[in-house]
């Protein structure tokens, strides 16, 4: 028997990028277009949900333009439009999914709206052809930090999340405090280099739950470490609070994933979302993981954040299993894992 190879075209815009991609059966990167709006929002020292809605829309045609050009292909050939419907800014949402619709309806393709954490999660399966489900994510990006079991490419189990910042929104907030340019957590990681991790003991919150995270009180330690010593005027090694900080936030992070590497007796881990770009967190998780007797996948860099290649490999998934979503489609800011 023959099969016949799937196309899915995929698109993003939760945030500050304007992506699109083709992606073949799932796993076979045919193009990544990634228009990043960062020096556009730098100034303001965080994204400026307006400004981001009006860039997405200056770029969003010219993107998937050129995503279909680069596959050497056009929307004849393409099976499917992936896009993520939420959650993220709701306007910067509303540039991509109105296109995707759009483009869906004109060329008559099955729309597939994702969500934007299970594409992070889905990442992995273009690293690594070999991964399969059942397998355990830790998805850390800007706005969620949550464990994940994955029982199958359509079955979710969320085992806990942050309580309150997320892991990435800690780096970003303390990276402001420091003065460092917005995104924060590369500027920590870079500073962390010249640091001594084991300079400051910055607590981390320990809660009873096995997997919920909390990192409010930590960012509030950092903050009040950096503040009192500019009052008194002492003099601040900022790579030491950098590298003190970092080592805290991993050290919580890996210790919860532990706990659910035990409990679920799961033998593939996945890192998901910006913060899997951390090199500490990287190197910590998979030593942790293999003496728990798993294996740690990473994304390869570009695929750690804001992509469309990830939102196209997890429509793949929806439309093997027949998952397609109508063409009255909303946008979704607050839409849930799991
Ligand atoms: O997944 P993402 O691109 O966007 C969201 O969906 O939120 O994640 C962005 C987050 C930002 O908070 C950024 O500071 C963080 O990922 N990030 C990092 C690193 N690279 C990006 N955090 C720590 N270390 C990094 N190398
Ligand atoms: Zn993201």
């Amino acid at each position: 028997m023959v099969t016949r190879d799937v196309y899915i075209l995929g698109i993003e815009s939760s945030c500050d990028e304007t992506a699109a991609a083709v992606v073949k059966n799932g796993r076979t990167v045919l193009s990544n277009v990634i228009s990043s709006q960062v020096d556009v929002h730098q100034k303001f020292g965080g994204v400026v949900p307006e400004i981001a809605s009006r860039k997405h829309i200056e770029n969003i045609m010219p993107v998937i333009d050129r995503a279909l050009r680069d596959a050497n292909t056009d929307l004849s050939n393409i099976d499917a439009v992936a896009v993520t419907y939420g959650p993220g800014l709701v306007g910067a949402l509303l540039v991509g999914l109105s296109a995707a619709k759009a483009i869906a309806f004109a060329a008559d393709k099955p729309l597939l709206g994702v969500t934007h954490l299970e594409g992070h999660v889905f990442a992995n399966f273009l690293t690594d052809e070999k991964l399969t489900p059942p397998l355990l994510a830790l998805v850390v990006s800007g706005g969620h930090t949550a464990l994940l079991k994955v029982m199958d490419y359509n079955s979710f189990e969320l085992l806990g999340q942050t309580r309150d910042d997320a892991a990435g929104e800690a780096f970003d907030k303390i990276a402001r405090f420091m003065g460092l340019p917005y995104p924060g957590g590369p500027e920590i990681e870079k500073l962390a280099l010249r640091g001594n991790e084991e300079a400051m003991e910055f607590p981390v919150a320990r809660l009873d739950s096995p997997y919920e995270f909390s990192f409010s009180g930590l960012k509030s330690a950092v903050i009040n470490y950096l503040h009192s010593a500019r009052q008194a005027g002492r003099e601040i090694n900022l790579a030491d609070v950098a590298a003190s900080f970092q080592r805290a936030i991993v050290d919580a992070l890996v210790q919860k994933t532990a706990t659910a590497i035990f409990d679920t007796g799961l033998k593939e881990v996945v890192l998901a979302g910006g913060v899997s770009a951390n090199s500490v967190l990287q190197t910590s998780l998979a030593e942790t993981a293999k003496i728990c007797g798993a294996r740690l996948v990473c994304p390869t860099s570009i695929l750690c954040t804001d992509n469309a290649v990830m939102i196209a490999c997890r429509g793949y998934f929806m439309l093997q299993a027949g998952i397609k979503s109508p063409l009255d489609l909303n946008a979704s800011p607050s839409l849930k894992l799991g």
